[in-house]
């Protein structure tokens, strides 16, 4: 048998988007194909040492390993909340309910002040956090791995919390949230 060949990590950045035909393939097309996938939503907050704060959503999200507890994310090379990961080394992850499709917008918005109006607060390992969401996981920064015009953020998990309660989950698929009808 012969070894799994590991990728060189530049691959990823000089990987060229062609479709079979060999013809330029279309981001936006191609973006309607990845939002075939239908995902919860999630927002990503970390503050840098010096108090910025950042938060994203996103539905990147996937858990990679239980031991050790590891997830991954996929930022956008140039969202300015990666910088703010990058210098806090810490982040918190969490799902959203949902009734909070608004929040989701808000913080998918670029802005300076994306945090008006909203309720947030600090893990115990002092993770920024939102006051609200069904689960909340506080994590330390491992890797950014070269992911094309994205960054694969991984990240362990050093605690966690869960709401104990039944409410429903906010969906994202082909450019709209469930329960609702708002394109992103
Ligand atoms: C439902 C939804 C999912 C998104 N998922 C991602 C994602 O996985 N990665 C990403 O980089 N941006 C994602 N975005 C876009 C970011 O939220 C948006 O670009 C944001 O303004 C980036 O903020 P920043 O530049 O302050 O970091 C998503 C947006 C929506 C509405």
């Amino acid at each position: 048998m012969t070894g799994l060949q590991l990728l060189d990590p530049s691959f990823f950045d000089d990987a060229g988007g062609t479709d079979a035909s060999g013809a330029p393939m279309e981001p936006r097309e191609l973006r309607s194909a990845f939002g075939c996938f239908a995902t919860g939503v999630a927002v990503v907050t970390a503050q840098s040492a010096s108090g910025a704060k950042a938060a994203v959503t996103i539905n990147s999200f996937s858990s990679v390993s239980l031991d050790p507890p590891l997830l991954l994310l996929c930022m956008a090379r140039h969202s300015r909340s990666l910088d703010v990961m990058q210098d806090a080394r810490r982040l918190a992850v969490q799902f959203l309910y949902a009734d909070q499709a608004d929040l989701a917008m808000q913080f998918a918005k670029p802005g300076e002040d994306k945090f008006a109006g909203v309720d947030w607060t600090y893990t115990p390992r002092g993770v920024l956090r939102l006051e609200r969401a069904i689960a909340v996981l506080d994590c330390d920064l491992r890797q950014f791995v070269p992911g094309g015009d994205h960054r694969i953020v991984v990240a362990e998990v050093a605690d966690f919390t869960v709401a104990d309660d039944e409410a429903e989950p906010l969906m994202f698929y082909r450019g709209k949230f469930f329960p609702g009808t708002e394109d992103a």
